[in-house]
């Protein structure tokens, strides 16, 4: 009797651990990882121009994804700033969707190693 009901807090605790872990492991790469295949294509055809191949960027001033640099922010900044554009650069909000703007993302970190 004494062990059963150990056994019942056990497995009460247990459930919650396993809920848990199960709801990072099928929730974030569903919502974060993106494709960085996708992404490449994406990047060769929108933002190749200004930022250059494989973010070697040619324009002074820009950021050189090559070297690392405009990355050092979480992938939601990255996001938002892809979508409201700054100063020479377009907004792409409506042009890219949120996960297309992410495979990019994705790309553009495999660019740095
Ligand atoms: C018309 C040229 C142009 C295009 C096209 C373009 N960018 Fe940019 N991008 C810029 C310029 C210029 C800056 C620097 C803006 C500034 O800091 O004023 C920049 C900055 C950035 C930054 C760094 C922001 C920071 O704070 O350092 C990221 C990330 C970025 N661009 C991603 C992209 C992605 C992804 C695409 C394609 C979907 C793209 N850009 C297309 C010109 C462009």
């Amino acid at each position: 009797m004494k062990s059963i009901r150990l056994l019942n807090v056990g497995g009460r605790s247990l459930r919650g651990v396993l809920l848990l872990s199960a709801t990072m492991l099928f929730a974030a790469p569903a919502v974060m990882a993106g494709d960085p295949i996708k992404g490449g294509k994406i990047y060769n055809q929108q933002c190749k121009q200004c930022h250059g191949s494989r973010g070697k960027s040619t324009f002074p001033g820009v950021a050189d994804f090559s070297r690392g640099e405009g990355l050092m922010m979480a992938d939601h900044a990255l996001l938002k700033k892809i979508r409201d554009g700054r100063g020479m650069m377009p907004a792409f909000r409506g042009m890219l969707k949120d996960d297309e703007i992410f495979d990019v993302i994705t790309y553009l970190r495999k660019l740095h190693r």
